[in-house]
């Protein structure tokens, strides 16, 4: 390493991946690294596992794998834990969310058996359609919040831990307006002591873990941390925290389509995106509130990759719709379709059509995995607050106040392996290359 690069310290010793939420996706997620460490399967979507990097220019041919790069947790140092308002095994989860197939779950089942949920901080008037009563009871969400400290330093003790992330793999919560207690980490907590409504399940778990010191990374479209308390704590405790909602499925194939319609100056008067899906997550989304969180989400990418106000002839009036539709029949393989009527030269129109049969939890699951060894490489490389380089990983990237979110997910790459090269001492690269051609 460079003497220009950042002081980041070695991931010695085992790191805790905390998981509210051991649905499709956490169940996935602990699942497949089961398989992935015994050997049974690859890692297909993981950038922290596959991915490469390019070092320095063309001509020098560096381009070693990322995890050979930067000092990550290794998989055989991961040990998963989580909360559910269900209180089923990991596998027994699986098993039910019919992601992977029982035969796959059966290679691993001994391991996935003994992941049991801790007992969940769960309100229903956040998640209307849950009914489960894996639940801790406590006075006070202030309360709520130390039994979860309490849970993680149990854990950390027992597992001869050096470092924990927790990675929001729960339901999503209705959408909430703002509410001005959000507004200092002071009045945050006396809403805590005061059981105020404007608290959610899971910003509990947000502050226990920012209060330990905890990188917190939310899966889900929710509010949670993007918020000034919270982001106070996560700046008073030099915590990293990122966010929201794993980009899969719809989301992921407009940021990459729309950035090249709109390279090419090709206009778009209307964007219909349509899915059905069958899981869990879908019967929570059929829920109002809990729609709307996702819809704020997903309708953000468009508007902020095409730029409306600054190319209003090609997307001035474009006309952007998105429906979930819960359909139990689909299970997790979700299915997108996407209409989208553009425009070219002289203003002639064309149609492009996606039909995108996805398994939303195979495309998530990654992203989580990956979430959590860079939150992790994050805070032992110093860093605090909002990493918004992560932003390659979400539907709607939290962001410094005042700036927009990069939604093209190709800046959002080159962003986050320019963060890696720069926090090696390596030098960023521009793609300029006139070096090249000079004599
Ligand atoms: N599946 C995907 O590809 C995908 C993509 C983007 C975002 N997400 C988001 O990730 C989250 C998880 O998705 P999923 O498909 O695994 O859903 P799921 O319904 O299968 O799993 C969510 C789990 O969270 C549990 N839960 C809810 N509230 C909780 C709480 N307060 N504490 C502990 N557990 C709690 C539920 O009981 C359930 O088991 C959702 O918010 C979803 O919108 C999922």
């Amino acid at each position: 390493m460079s003497e220009k690069g950042l002081k980041i310290k070695e991931p010695k010793g085992k790191l805790g991946v905390l998981l509210p939420g051991l649905g499709a996706v956490g169940s996935t997620l602990v699942a497949g690294t089961e398989l992935i460490r015994h050997g049974f399967a690859k890692p297909f979507g993981s950038l922290t596992q596959m991915g490469t990097i390019r070092l320095g220019k063309r001509t020098e041919n560096r381009v070693p794998k990322i995890k050979d790069f930067v000092p990550l947790a290794e998989l055989e140092d991961i040990v998963f834990t989580g909360w559910d308002v269900y209180p089923e095994s990991v596998y027994e989860s699986a098993v039910h969310s019919g992601v992977l197939k029982k035969e796959d779950l059966d290679k691993v089942r001994p391991q996935l058996e003994s992941y049991k949920p801790l007992k969940a901080v769960f309100d229903k008037y956040y998640v209307k359609r849950l009914d489960g009563s894996h639940v801790k009871v406590g006075k006070t969400k202030m309360d709520l919040a130390e039994l979860l400290m309490k849970d993680m330093q149990e854990f950390k003790q027992a597992n001869d831990l050096t470092r924990m992330v927790m990675v929001w793999c729960g339901s999503t919560e209705i959408f909430l307006d703002h509410d001005p207690i959000w507004d200092t980490l002071d009045s945050f907590e006396r809403g805590l002591k005061e059981n105020h409504p404007a608290i959610s399940n899971s910003m509990i778990y947000a502050y226990a873990a920012l209060k330990l010191g905890v990188p917190y990374i939310n899966g889900a479209p929710h509010m949670t941390t993007d918020m000034p308390a919270l982001l106070e704590l996560a700046k008073q405790n030099n915590v990293v925290v990122a966010g929201k909602d794993f980009k899969t499925g719809q989301t992921l194939m407009k940021t990459i389509i729309a950035p090249g319609l709109k390279a090419r100056l090709l206009g778009v008067s209307g964007w219909f995106s349509t899915n059905i899906l069958g899981n869990r997550d879908g019967e929570v989304l059929d829920e109002p509130g809990s729609f709307k969180s996702k819809e704020v989400t997903k309708l953000s990418a468009l508007d902020h990759i095409f730029q409306p106000e600054k190319n209003p002839d090609l997307y001035g009036d474009l006309y952007h719709k998105v429906r979930i539709n819960y359909y139990p029949p689909a299970g997790d393989n979700k299915e997108g379709w996407d209409n989208i009527d553009i425009f070219g030269w002289l203003g002639y129109p064309m149609q492009i059509k996606v039909n995108f049969l996805c398994r939303d939890s195979i495309l998530a699951a990654p992203i989580a995995l990956d979430l959590a060894l860079f939150a992790d490489l994050a805070q032992r490389a110093g860093m605090s607050g909002i990493v918004e380089w992560l932003s390659f990983y979400f539907k709607s990237p939290i962001v410094a106040k005042g700036l927009y979110p990069e939604h093209d997910l190709f800046i959002q790459l080159k962003k986050l392996k320019n963060t890696l090269r720069y926090m090696m001492g390596e030098e960023l690269i521009t793609h300029l290359g006139l070096e090249y051609y000079e004599d």
